[in-house]
């Protein structure tokens, strides 16, 4: 079996427990298959370890270690490398040869053994004493290093033991075989200048050969489980346990992306690499967030929706002018799609000017003046404004156009019953003339928009569609909202109606008339349909 992990002072080994300490607490809600998903993921953003899970703890999470071993822990990344797949044992005979038979799969696997360490821990939940515990390391890890080379041992609630009694525990894990000493905050209650000389003590106390690696593995109850983690970092532990997301039990683990970015941005003070791909973390960050349903805060640090976006119209001018004068790391550096200015009623004529002119518009500074007006206008009523509402708001207001000079619905009628539904749709048209055409579809409004695709010389892409009720009684107006996508023109449509047919059907119309404005506005085509295309 290859070496554990290369050592070196200048790298730091990150340890991702996403699957394990994670997943325990989002429920273990993940089945095999997305597990493996982000098994898969986590190697190819590049973490060292993937603990995959607890395989004593049930069939099921056995089943999913010995798949991740047997799957991502066979295959090599493109620098050569495996992940090393680990999975948790007590300190049992059992939980560690289901840790061994779940993991062996794998090119390079790891035994993770815990117990606690700390007065309350063995006093009220293990019923040991300090010699019990000493034993039951003595002889977990020995079992395990007969299974395996690459054995860690964690010290559970650590921070609350006795450093004295810690180090004794780590002396007698390394005598047994250990190659990895683990540091848990188990319960977040250390801060990071106390846990900083904790772990230096620690190191300084056990001596451990050179190839024994220190590890932390820091919890967020008081929110400073990646600042625990740095702090260890500064005392020479070289493996971080994390999570992507900080996903964990509680208030959770120190997030993987977070560590992962401030070693990186701050490698003057931590003075050393990790081997992730940090460009990966966004879409790993996503990927777990969908599948565990547990949501990312939009002002989550590195991987949030705010976390490039700026508001204040200060920064948005000094944005542009310089990106740097209010971002530390550049978007792309985490795989985010890039700096957003967020437009908003804090934005400044900068900020407005430079996304006009991003959108395609080639305006006057006059009707760029009129614009910002009507702008701030809007921010009053509305929170987030986006590209599609400023785009409705030129093709309305600045270009003045209406829907006379294009498409107004004349009559449409529906017919439902046994069969598909068959619309019928007649618009005029801004020439004076008529077009009518027929569809069926699956429902109303399905064939009405079928019909219109038909009657035009556009076929536009529907990006989104939201019918909602005004009020909550049998009268109210229905409110559609439809997104149109032609070419690389989107544009918005909005219509009322008691009906909410005829408002889904001129919603659609309004928004193909926005498609030509804009596309008229902005000097690009959009894609029209070859002739005769439906005969
Ligand atoms: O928080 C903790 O102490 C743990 C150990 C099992 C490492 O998750
Ligand atoms: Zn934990």
């Amino acid at each position: 079996m290859e070496r554990m992990i290369s050592l070196g002072k200048d790298r730091i080994f990150i340890f991702d427990t996403t699957l394990r300490d994670g997943e325990q607490a989002a429920g273990g809600n993940l089945n095999v298959t997305e597990k493996l998903q982000i098994a898969r993921q986590l190697s190819r953003l590049g973490v060292d370890v993937i603990e995959a899970g607890f395989p004593a703890s049930s069939p099921g999470d056995f089943a999913c270690v010995s798949a991740i071993a047997e799957s991502i822990g066979k295959k090599a990344r493109p620098d050569g490398s495996t992940p090393i797949i680990a999975g948790l044992s007590r300190t049992t005979e059992q939980d560690v040869r289901a840790a061994y038979d779940a993991v062996k799969e794998a090119k390079r696997h790891r035994i993770h053994i815990f117990i606690a360490t700390s007065p309350i821990h063995m006093e009220h939940k293990l019923h040991m004493t300090p010699e019990d515990v000493l034993k039951e390391i003595r002889f977990s890890v020995s079992l395990a290093k007969g299974l395996v080379d690459d054995v860690e041992f964690s010290a559970e609630d650590a921070s609350r033991s006795e450093l004295p009694f810690v180090i004794e525990a780590f002396k007698t894990a390394v005598e047994s075989g250990a190659t990895t000493l683990n540091i848990p905050d188990t319960v977040g209650y250390a801060t990071p200048e106390e846990f900083q000389s904790f772990c230096h003590a620690i190191i300084e106390g056990v001596k451990a050969p050179a190839s024994v690696v220190y590890s932390v593995h820091c919890h967020n109850d008081l929110g400073l489980a990646v600042s625990n983690s740095l702090a260890a970092v500064l005392a020479g532990v070289r493996q971080v346990e994390c999570t992507i997301n900080g996903l964990g039990e509680r208030a959770g683990n120190a997030s993987l992306e977070e560590i992962a970015m401030a070693v990186k941005m701050r490698i003057d003070r931590y003075g050393a690499k990790t081997n992730l791909d940090t460009t990966k973390l966004q879409a790993t960050s996503a990927l777990v967030s969908r599948l565990s349903g547990v949501i990312v805060p939009p002002n989550k640090a590195i991987v949030g929706a705010n976390a490039f976006a700026h508001q204040a119209g200060i920064h948005q001018h000094g944005v542009l002018m310089n990106p740097l004068t209010y971002e530390i790391m550049k978007p792309e550096d985490v795989g985010a799609s890039g700096t957003e200015l967020v437009l908003g009623k804090h934005s400044g004529r900068h900020a407005f000017r430079d996304r006009i002119e991003h959108l395609g518009y080639v305006l006057t500074d006059d009707q760029v003046q009129t614009a910002f007006q009507l702008f701030k206008k809007l921010c009053d009523s509305k929170k987030g404004i986006s590209d599609e509402d400023i785009a409705a708001m030129i093709a309305d207001e600045i270009l003045s156009v209406t829907t006379e000079n294009l498409y107004d619905l004349k009559h449409c009628s529906v017919k439902t019953g046994d069969g598909p539904t068959l619309a019928v749709i007649t618009l005029s048209c801004g020439d004076g003339g008529e077009i009518s055409d027929a569809a069926t579809g699956n429902g109303p409004i399905d064939a009405a928009y079928r019909a219109i695709r038909r009657a035009i010389d556009l076929e536009p892409e529907l990006l989104t569609f939201n019918i909602k009720a005004t009020s909550d009684r049998s009268d109210a107006l229905g409110e559609t909202t439809v997104l149109l996508r032609s070419g690389e023109v989107t544009a918005p449509g909005r219509a009322v109606s008691t009906d909410v047919i005829e408002s889904a059907v001129k919603a659609f119309i309004s928004g193909v008339n926005r498609l030509h404005v804009i596309a008229e506005a902005r000097k690009v085509e959009l894609v029209k349909k070859p002739k005769n295309h439906y005969e």
